[in-house]
């Protein structure tokens, strides 16, 4: 099956997936954005049609797969109806706003044998890869310290004014909740999230705490601590600080993970999301066996073009393969349990759907 692309929102981050889709020469039919002159700007080296109305990519008999790159409370909504229309779907993340619509959503690709991706394109570093092959000489896992810490030039969210894009405006909604659907926990967590759930599995509960601010309706700092059936923990932060240089290249991006077991230790660390294709994570294993350190260098690469080509050839193949269609809900459920143990001040049991 050759894939014919039609793409919703061509805002910020859907210039990395139309260089993706230029680098390997994918076909691209039409592309609606409620900002026509935008979408218009995006088709032009496609020589593809040019809407305003989503409906119109759906609409479109050419169209096999559509793409889904507008803000996240409209999510739910376009890839219902595609699905509904027999098409595949790609769908930046997060897939909605609820657990069980996500739930909902991979169902329903299931049950017409569509292929519905969520893009969590950090799994497709490299070294995220070379982790996972890693992982099981770390014997029984521990512990897991996890975070996102993303900075925010040097404005100060934890104590000092709020500023756009956090600050609640009239009609109760910050402008980053209208764009991602919560604060660092949604923006970040739900990559480290989909990152912690690839590498180590599903788990049972959690209790998280937030530091929040009375002019802002999203979260400046999210704590997170995951217990698992077998008793290994994970801990989790996501963090929007006012520290320009600090992360492993002096950017003020510090992302990663240190998994420690009976066989080792591995640390990863991740680099600043729209510039990877110039960086590489750094990914270093110690084994206790004989004591040594090894670092694994690799090629920089970029994460949204290698997500797009995998997601491409899977539908080409029509095989939704080990990338299965529930990634966006589960990621979507530890969201949801996380923002409800912060909320209600207690241990959340993760009420995980049978898939
Ligand atoms: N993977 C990542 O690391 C990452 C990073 C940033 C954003 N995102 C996700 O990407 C999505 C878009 O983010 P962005 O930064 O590009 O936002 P953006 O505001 O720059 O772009 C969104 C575009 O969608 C258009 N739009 C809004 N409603 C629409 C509708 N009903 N029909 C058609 N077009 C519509 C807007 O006009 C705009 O051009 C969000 O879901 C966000 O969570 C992912």
């Amino acid at each position: 099956m050759k894939v014919q692309l039609g793409v919703v929102g061509a805002g910020y981050i859907s210039r990395f997936h139309f260089r993706a889709y230029q680098k390997n020469s994918t076909d691209v039919r039409i592309v609606a954005d409620l900002n026509e002159e935008a979408a218009r700007a995006a088709a032009a080296p496609f020589n593809a049609a040019v809407a305003s109305d989503w409906q119109a990519v759906i609409d479109n008999p050419d169209v096999n797969t559509v793409v889904i790159l507008s803000p996240s409370s409209t999510h739910a909504t376009v890839v219902r109806a595609a699905l509904e229309a027999g098409k595949h779907v790609i769908c930046e993340k997060t897939l909605s706003l609820s657990a069980s619509e996500s739930f909902a959503l991979g169902k329903l690709a299931e049950e017409k044998g569509l292929l519905l991706f969520t893009s969590y394109m950090k799994r497709f570093f490299p070294a995220v890869q070379i982790a996972k092959s890693i992982l099981p000489r770390l014997g029984f896992i521990t512990s897991v310290y996890c975070r996102t810490y993303q900075g925010v030039g040097r404005a100060d969210l934890y104590t000092g004014e709020i500023i756009h894009p956090w600050l609640t405006e009239a009609d109760g909604t910050s402008r980053i909740t209208k764009l991602s659907g919560g604060g660092i926990l949604v923006c970040g967590g739900s990559h480290i999230f989909d990152l912690l759930l690839y590498l180590v599995g599903k788990p049972a509960g959690v209790y998280a705490h937030q530091l929040l601010r009375e002019e802002s309706d999203v979260d400046m700092v999210t704590h997170a601590m995951f217990d698992y059936d077998n008793d290994c923990t994970a801990h989790f932060e996501g963090n929007w600080h006012p520290h320009d240089r600090i992360g492993y290249q002096r950017d003020g991006w510090d992302e990663g993970f240190e998994i420690n077991g009976t066989g080792g230790r591995l640390l990863l660390n991740t680099p600043l999301w729209n510039g990877s294709e110039h960086l590489s994570p750094q990914l270093r294993f110690y084994n206790a066996e004989d004591g040594t350190w090894t670092d694994y260098g690799t090629v920089p690469v970029c994460p949204f073009e290698e997500a797009e080509k995998y997601f491409c050839e899977q539908i080409v193949k029509q095989e939704q393969g080990d990338y299965d269609r529930y990634v966006g809900y589960r990621v979507d459920q530890l969201l949801e349990s996380t923002q409800l143990s912060a909320t209600e001040n207690m241990r959340i049991p993760i009420p995980w759907q049978d898939v």
